[in-house]
């Protein structure tokens, strides 16, 4: 498969919330052609409106949608993918790409439904995509070679950070970056109340917590310092700081996030469809 994406023909299937930010970003970048790009949904309603927002054809019929097309995203929900690809098996030929997005669903459960030898990437996003700020990872199935996993790692670097794993870590990749968001803006909404209590207006509080989080995570990504060494440099010798990290150690958050992230994974691994 040739690399400019500009040329596939696309279809995605389940334009919702993750299918649907995919599908804008990559339009808006200029990645895929408005003309190529077609997208599926459940709802007639749902469609025609998606349709007219995005200016591309949007419609009902997923075994219509891939038929010729080079790269099928599959964004439907997890339960959804055997239906979907019942539906499909028929159009489909190893010469396309299936790039799944849905979370517990292994590429072995795609391969055997589709009966063929069809190459499948299954990826795992999360909805910062949506401002180009994701986090991706992305593994192989037993008939994608390397090729495949490029094309798919091009789309999902216009979105964010694409990493490449095998596909043993995918539930792992759900409970920490998948879900981690929703973690993050727990944190988020918590430094902000802090703010409040100690009576900044709540605007700023949010304002000061959400840069300085933003501000953090750069740090780390740019420096590849560890967090342990930079946590050490803003901590003086009987400053502030040394008390509020007291207070954490205390209240456990340290354990109490990594707890978190494995009982997501593991209801990622409970969740996992197979056939
Ligand atoms: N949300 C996240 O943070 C996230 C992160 C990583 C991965 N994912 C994965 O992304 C997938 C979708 O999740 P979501 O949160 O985006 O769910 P969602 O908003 O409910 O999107 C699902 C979409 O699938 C459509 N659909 C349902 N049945 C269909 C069918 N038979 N044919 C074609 N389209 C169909 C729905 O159509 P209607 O709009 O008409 O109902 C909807 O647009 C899941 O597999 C999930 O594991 C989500």
């Amino acid at each position: 498969m040739g690399q400019d994406l500009l040329e596939k023909r696309v279809a995605v299937l389940g334009a919702g919330k993750m299918g649907g930010i995919l599908l804008q970003a990559l339009l808006k970048n200029g990645m895929f052609s408005k003309a190529l790009t077609c997208a599926t949904v459940q709802h007639e309603e749902r469609a025609k409106a998606l349709s007219a927002k995005l200016k591309i054809s949007v419609g009902t019929d997923n075994a219509a949608a891939v038929k010729g097309a080079d790269i099928i995203l599959i964004g439907v929900k997890p339960q959804v993918v055997d239906e979907v690809m019942n539906e499909i098996r028929e159009q489909i030929t190893p010469a396309q790409l299936i790039v799944s997005v849905a979370a517990s669903v292994p590429t072995s459960l795609i391969e055997k439904s589709l009966r063929k030898k069809i190459p499948v990437v299954r990826a795992m996003p999360n909805t910062p995509c949506s401002l180009g700020s994701g986090m991706t990872a992305v593994c192989k199935g037993k008939y994608a070679d390397a090729g495949h996993v490029a094309i798919t790692c091009r789309m999902f670097d216009v979105v964010g950070r694409t990493v490449v794993v095998d596909e043993k870590h995918m539930d792992a990749v759900t409970g920490l970056s998948a879900s981690g968001p929703a973690y993050i803006y727990i944190i988020l909404e918590s430094l902000a109340e802090a703010g409040v209590k100690v009576g900044l207006p709540r605007d700023i509080a949010t304002l000061l917590a959400a840069q300085t989080t933003l501000g953090s995570a750069r740090v780390v990504l740019e420096t590849g310092d560890h967090p342990a060494l930079l946590k050490d440099a803003v901590t003086t010798p009987a400053g502030c700081t040394i008390d509020g990290i007291m207070e954490l150690e205390e209240g456990k958050l340290r354990v109490t996030l990594i707890k978190a992230v494995v009982r997501a994974t593991q209801r990622a691994k409970e969740l996992a469809f197979t056939s």
